[in-house]
């Protein structure tokens, strides 16, 4: 598959989102750190749930209900009869590194369904008690993220229960398609917001973990943006699936240490971000651990707490410092304990 083969409609989470009382974009914020200036999306608080990660699993949630009764995805049918009878029985699973489980349990106790999310034993306790809150069941599956994600896949299978992953592979398609057509939205509020200040960037920064931020940001920018720039995709150097898979041609697993960086830590990408970025990245850019927590730490000098995760694109604007580039780079998440 081509990027011109995948489809993301930034318009259709816009209306849906239109209607959330919690929704407003994120801000856009310009910084100089190290003589270097630069943008800030920051996504630290994004609809109440500390992360962009808000934006895909919600819109996903309610977009699989409507599908599932035949009514169109308009902000009107959530409030149907049908509908929330729909709700009432669906229970959705899957796994998480933590922000993509929020994102589906506040999606579920929003419409009216259950959620049960599966963490490995990587994923800080912190998130295990923020989505019992949301009144998701929370299972401990598995060492590390892949493991976690083969225990949902069976979940699923045994319980009727549908699985809403943010990764795709083959015969898997739509659920995460769903999820990265809603995280179009950050790159439709930046075309706005540059649009409306006449003044566009020349390098953006995207960190990847399985690559759906990334590719769907990337999918927006190559399709509505007037001015192009030049997309650098920052992964780990504990986990370069994206790179490896990219330089190779074909998606592959790598091996690598448990990374500091949590929510990056995926040792195989998702293949709709692999076909995306394929073509619409123009370069990769491999940190380190002590990079991104260097990059953490200047973020919270500067007044915009997150983590290594979450100041990773940061870390590798630092890593190649260009004078004369305009760049921007997200604060995908807040500080997580
Ligand atoms: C805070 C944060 N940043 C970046 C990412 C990477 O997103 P993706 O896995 O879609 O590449 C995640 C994924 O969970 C995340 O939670």
């Amino acid at each position: 598959m081509k990027l011109h083969d995948v489809i993301l409609e930034s318009a259709k989470p816009a209306e849906l989102l239109s209607a959330c009382p919690k929704y407003k974009p994120s801000p856009l914020i310009k910084k100089s750190v190290q003589n270097n200036s630069f943008w800030i999306k920051d996504e630290t608080q994004r609809m109440g749930l500390g992360a962009f990660k808000a934006l895909g699993g919600v819109y996903a949630v309610g977009s699989i209900i409507a599908e599932k009764q035949g009514l169109p995805l308009k902000t009107d049918s959530f409030f149907l009869d049908e509908f929330k009878s729909c709700a009432q029985g669906l229970t959705f699973v899957c796994a998480s590194a933590g922000n993509h489980g929020l994102a589906v349990a506040a999606g579920a106790q929003i419409f009216g369904a259950k959620a049960r999310i599966h963490l490995s034993d990587t994923v800080p306790e912190n998130f295990a008690e923020r989505l019992i809150n949301k009144n998701a069941q929370v299972v401990r599956s598995g060492a590390n993220y892949e493991e976690s994600i083969e225990a949902a896949i069976e979940d699923a299978d045994s319980n009727e229960a549908i699985h809403l992953a943010d990764g795709s592979w083959p015969g898997y398609i739509e659920p995460p398609r769903l999820v990265m057509e809603g995280y179009t939205i950050m790159a439709k509020e930046l075309c706005d917001e540059f649009e409306r200040l006449n003044d566009w960037p020349t390098h953006v920064y995207l960190q990847a973990g399985v690559g759906g931020f990334a590719a769907a940001v990337a999918f927006e920018i190559r399709n509505s943006w007037r001015k192009q720039p030049k997309i650098i995709i920052v992964e780990p150097d504990a986990a370069p699936c994206l790179k490896q898979s990219i330089d190779h041609g074909k998606i592959l697993t790598v091996e690598g240490p448990v990374s500091e960086m949590g929510r990056l830590d995926c040792k195989t990408p998702s293949m709709l971000a692999f076909d995306i970025l394929s073509e619409a990245a123009n370069e990769f850019c491999l940190i380190t651990e002590e990079q991104a927590q260097n990059a953490a730490r200047l973020s919270n000098e500067m007044g915009l707490a997150t983590s290594p995760s979450g100041a990773a694109g940061l870390a590798a604007l630092l890593a190649n410092p260009d004078k004369d580039a305009s760049s921007l780079v997200f604060f995908t998440e807040g500080s997580v304990n």
